[in-house]
């Protein structure tokens, strides 16, 4: 089935500034131009997988053991919710394993202050519907990158039989007649098909989403609740079957490799003319993005098993066009990444961002470091490559467009610094870290 666009606001209108002035932050990334990052690099477990992950464990009783957990803020946001709820937590930050006991859960109710921190918390209902048969959390609210409304996991939770109540900020959940049911999404949302599958493992019946995301962390959230003893099936055209069981039990999982990070990493390899090796990065759940980059002139190896990857770059990449869709499509993610490399190809690209309707934000940093992006409609941007960036004061909007203006500024003449430090370390453990030992110069400052 191919996905529809998913509903957009055009009223939903969130500047920057206003973003930035309401949480004032001190901290600063600070980098230089750099030589061609050389070397090799090796990658932490998807943030994306991880928090859903992490939720998923609501479901069982004993516990588990995450590996390959990545130390990043919204991870320990994740713990805070886990803990309210009566979880008893162990996170090593140096060895990345995270151990969850989840026998004496007494709680159901998520905090608003958790609720804004990280969106994902929402990720919290349907396992906490599955246990308690009662949820009480709040509307994580639009972010900067679009509205991102959760009338798809409402509604569909709604079928299910379960009965909820919006009053002001909070959402008051409980089942009633819960049945399992066929479950139609009008657009593949990775979080309601994670949501309502979780829900689903131990609702009786055979519940079926039809439409479902099938992202990679999708996938990984489906091992590890095989692994607890669920009963899930994926089948053409992207279907997600579910049939419910009485209990599911801890786990010991590794969280699958971060393409993500692998995306930034690959990109710093690519903007600095230099040559890269990741030997985790999962190649066959990026399959667009290294096309992508082999259309703009780069060299992409593959290992022979679909892990692990190198970059050589070219150095007069070429202008290509892109296009965001839910996966196997271009990632959303890695758009803002890719759009900091094209500013400096030969030619003209075009960028048509599909999935939020407002995440061509990180565009107006870039023009202040010399690029020349026009932003047509809302959901476009022409991009016309420039012979040089330079270094400047920019403001990150979100995760990714911190990361994207980090790749901008190792390309770019004389120092660039980036304000909005928080999105960065929402995201990322030690990515400094990881560039610096390629060759980069970039530090953080607090
Ligand atoms: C997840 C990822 C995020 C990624 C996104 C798309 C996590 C923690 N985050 O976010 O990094 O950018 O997938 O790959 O895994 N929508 C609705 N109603 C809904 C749900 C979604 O209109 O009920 C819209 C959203 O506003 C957005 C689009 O659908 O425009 C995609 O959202 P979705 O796939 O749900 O993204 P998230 O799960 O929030």
């Amino acid at each position: 089935m191919v996905p529809q666009t998913p509903h957009f606001d055009p009223a939903h209108v969130t500047t920057l500034d206003s973003v930035v002035h309401n949480k004032p932050h001190a901290a600063l990334l600070v980098v230089e131009q750099s030589p061609a990052l050389e070397g090799e690099s090796l990658l932490l477990g998807a943030k994306n997988a991880t928090l859903v992950i992490m939720l998923s464990l609501i479901l069982t009783r004993g516990k588990s053991i995450l590996r390959n957990v990545p130390a990043n803020d919204d991870v320990i946001h994740i713990i805070q919710l886990l803990e309210k709820v009566g979880a008893i937590v162990f996170f090593d930050k140096d060895t990345n394993i995270l151990e969850v006991d989840t026998s004496g859960l007494d709680g159901y109710e998520v905090e608003l202050e958790i609720m804004k921190k990280t969106r994902a918390s929402v990720l919290a209902m349907g396992p906490l519907l599955a246990r308690f048969g009662k949820a009480d959390i709040a509307f994580p609210g639009g972010d900067v990158i679009g509205a991102r409304p959760i009338d798809y996991h409402i509604k569909n939770f709604e079928k299910m039989g379960v009965s909820i109540t919006e009053t002001g900020e909070r959402i008051t959940a409980h089942t009633e007649h819960v049945k399992s049911r066929n479950l139609l999404l009008e657009y593949p949302s990775v979080g309601a098909t994670e949501n309502l599958m979780m829900f689903a493992t131990l609702i009786p019946g055979t519940t079926k989403i039809i439409n479902a995301a099938l992202e990679p962390e999708v996938f990984d959230l489906i091992a590890i609740l095989k692994k607890m003893g669920a009963r899930i099936d994926v089948s053409v055209p992207a279907t997600i079957t579910i049939i419910g069981v009485d209990a599911l039990d801890s786990v010991d999982h590794t969280i699958i490799f971060d393409r993500l990070e692998a995306g930034a990493l690959l990109v710093a390899g690519a903007i600095t003319g230099g040559y890269v090796h990741l030997p985790q990065a999962p190649a066959h759940a990026m399959g667009m993005f290294l096309m992508k980059l082999q259309e703009m002139g780069h060299t992409i190896l593959i290992h022979p098993s679909g892990m692990g990857v190198k970059i050589k770059a070219t150095k007069s990449p070429r202008a290509v066009n892109i296009k965001t869709a839910p996966y196997p499509g271009f990632p959303t993610d890695l758009q803002a990444y890719t759009m900091a490399a094209l500013t400096l190809a030969q030619g003209t690209s075009k960028i048509h961002e599909t999935v939020y309707e407002n995440r061509l934000i990180h565009a107006r940093q870039l023009v202040e470091m010399g690029a020349q992006i026009e932003i047509t409609h809302y959901d476009t941007a022409i991009i016309r490559g420039v012979e040089e960036l330079y270094g400047t004061h920019v403001i990150a909007s979100d995760i990714r467009a911190s990361c994207a203006l980090v790749l901008a500024g190792l390309a770019a003449t004389g120092t660039t610094t980036i304000a909005g430090v928080h999105h960065w370390k929402r995201g990322y453990q030690g990515l400094e870290d990881k560039l610096r030992a390629l060759g980069a110069n970039i530090s953080l400052q607090e």
